[in-house]
């Protein structure tokens, strides 16, 4: 089985698509981690972010192997480097580029094969798994989400405001809602959750009972 999970950034996705994994016994896979990673490598070479095409091929040569707690760029563990303020703010240049999707939108559905998986993405519901039997679209609202972001970030020891996280993470929302490949929206058949007042551990349990009620479902 297929279950994606999708919505914006800070809504609580990679924490929950990971442990819900692992409740099913399920591969995890986390698609922005391969959007980073491309970026991340972009920055390392010094291409130039207004030459599309240098980061296409970029992305088609680069050895990405994401793993449920590792991401590696050709053997070099960037598991941390990936998720720096710099990199988060670059990524959209990978993001938003048509052909570096195309790209990345193969790989997971490779890495997908045959088995059971949770992915999680903004278009994982929609355009790399549009028949995925359990499709979730996480949320929370604007303010939630950055008071989780600035809390991230000042665990990995980066000064920020909230205010300067919520003016970022519009920004990136404002980006990711309106590219015209890929964009982030729930697909019609999504079963949308909010987050908002949530523990993790009850957010878990609630998806939890929609993909094992699926299963249920799929054996009778
Ligand atoms: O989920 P994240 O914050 O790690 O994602 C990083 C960036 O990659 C974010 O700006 C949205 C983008 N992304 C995307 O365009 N498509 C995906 N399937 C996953 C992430």
């Amino acid at each position: 089985m297929i279950v994606t999970i999708d919505g914006p950034a800070g809504a609580g996705k990679s924490t929950i698509a990971r442990a819900l994994a692992r409740r099913l016994g399920f591969r995890f896979l986390d698609t922005g981690a391969m959007y980073r990673a491309v970026a991340w490598s972009a920055r390392e070479n010094h291409l130039d972010w207004d030459d599309p095409q240098q980061i296409v091929a970029l992305a088609r040569q680069l050895r990405l192997e994401v793993g449920e707690h590792e991401v590696r760029v050709d053997g070099r563990d960037v598991t941390e480097a990936i998720r720096t303020s710099e990199v988060t703010a670059l990524t959209h240049f990978a993001a938003n580029n048509p052909g570096v999707r195309e790209h990345l939108v193969e790989l997971q559905r490779q890495a997908a094969g045959m088995d059971s998986i949770v992915t999680e993405g903004r278009d994982q519901g929609t355009v790399v798994f549009p028949h995925a039997e359990c499709k979730i679209y996480l949320t929370a609202s604007p303010e939630e989400r950055a008071r989780r972001r600035a809390h991230e970030l000042a665990s990995r020891g980066q000064a920020t405001t909230l205010a300067e996280v919520l003016h970022h993470q519009n920004q990136r929302d404002e980006r990711d809602a309106n590219r015209e490949v890929g964009p982030m929206v729930a697909a019609s058949d999504a079963l949308e959750v909010s987050t908002d007042g949530l523990t993790p551990t009850q957010v878990l349990d609630r998806l939890e009972e929609i993909v094992r009620a699926k299963l249920t479902q799929r054996s009778t």
